[in-house]
């Protein structure tokens, strides 16, 4: 039976894709708060300890958890809270769980076709603050750190791949202005295909081997240019490290 870790588990897609999942008879762990909290350095790490104490082989992991705030926030550790729980925490499980994703294991994370620049600096700068290019910045984040870990897998046999649902009904924009609320309704759908499309690439054996791409549902898509620089996706990752402490620099 195959094991899945899916964050954001009680999310809208999240919670669809652990439902997919479990149809398909895989062993699911989902996370979700309080057991983990993205935003913090320690709940990571307490996570990744426990599953690593317990979990044995880690099939696929599951990155969804996302947050979208109009004011500025801090995390426990000082980071912008959508650059500490969209890029560092997933950044920091994924390094931690790497001995039991060894050997082929999957790792997706779920993003958007973002082109916003990443600029650490910037987003760690308060008075630089705007909700919509820092969730952009981290949705950007999302893909250049999917394909540098793509490229890591040569030395870390794991697959990597970004997955892009569409627009889905779910509140995670429910910080954004009314109109945008209203507007994105109109246009989305339900979880279910998105759902559907996650667990096929987590578990289908058509996708054993694929890696460093980006999916919009079941089709590959190209992602952004501006994802694609391999020196900016490096530093993003040397910088992920240094921030969350990240021993080892994989
Ligand atoms: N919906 C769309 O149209 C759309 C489009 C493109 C990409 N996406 C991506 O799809 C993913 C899922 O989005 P969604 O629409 O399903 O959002 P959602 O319904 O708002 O779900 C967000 C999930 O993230 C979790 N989360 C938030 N902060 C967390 C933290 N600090 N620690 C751990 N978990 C945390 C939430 O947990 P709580 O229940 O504890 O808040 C919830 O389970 C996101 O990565 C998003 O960027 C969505």
């Amino acid at each position: 039976m195959a094991t899945v870790v899916v964050t954001g588990a009680t999310g809208a897609i999240g919670a669809a894709t652990v439902a997919a999942l479990q149809k398909r008879r895989a062993h699911v762990i989902g996370l979700s708060r309080p057991v983990l909290d993205l935003s913090s350095i320690a709940s990571v790490r307490a996570a990744a300890r426990e599953l690593n104490r317990t979990a044995g082989h880690i099939d696929a992991l599951l990155n969804i958890a996302s947050v979208f705030t109009s004011r500025y926030q801090k995390s426990v550790d000082g980071f912008e809270l959508m650059l500490a729980t969209n890029h560092l925490g997933p950044f920091l499980l994924t390094n931690l769980l790497r001995d039991r994703l060894a050997s082929g294991g999957r790792v997706i994370t779920v993003t958007a076709p973002s082109t916003t620049q990443v600029n650490i600096d910037r987003l760690l700068d308060r008075d630089r603050f705007n909700g919509f290019h820092s969730f952009g910045a981290t949705k950007a984040a999302n893909l250049m750190f999917t394909f540098e870990l793509a490229r890591r897998s040569k030395r870390w046999d794991v697959r990597a791949n970004a997955f892009h649902p569409g627009l889905v009904r779910s509140d995670l924009m429910r910080e954004a202005a009314g109109v945008i609320r209203f507007a994105t309704r109109l246009v989305s759908r339900g979880p279910e295909r998105a759902a559907n499309d996650l667990a096929d690439l987590a578990l289908s054996p058509a996708h054993a081997g694929t890696s460093g791409w980006f999916f919009k549902g079941s089709r590959r898509i190209d992602p952004p240019k501006s994802s694609l620089d391999e020196t900016a996706q490096a530093a993003l990752w040397m910088r992920s490290a240094d921030l969350v402490e990240l021993e080892g620099g994989f």
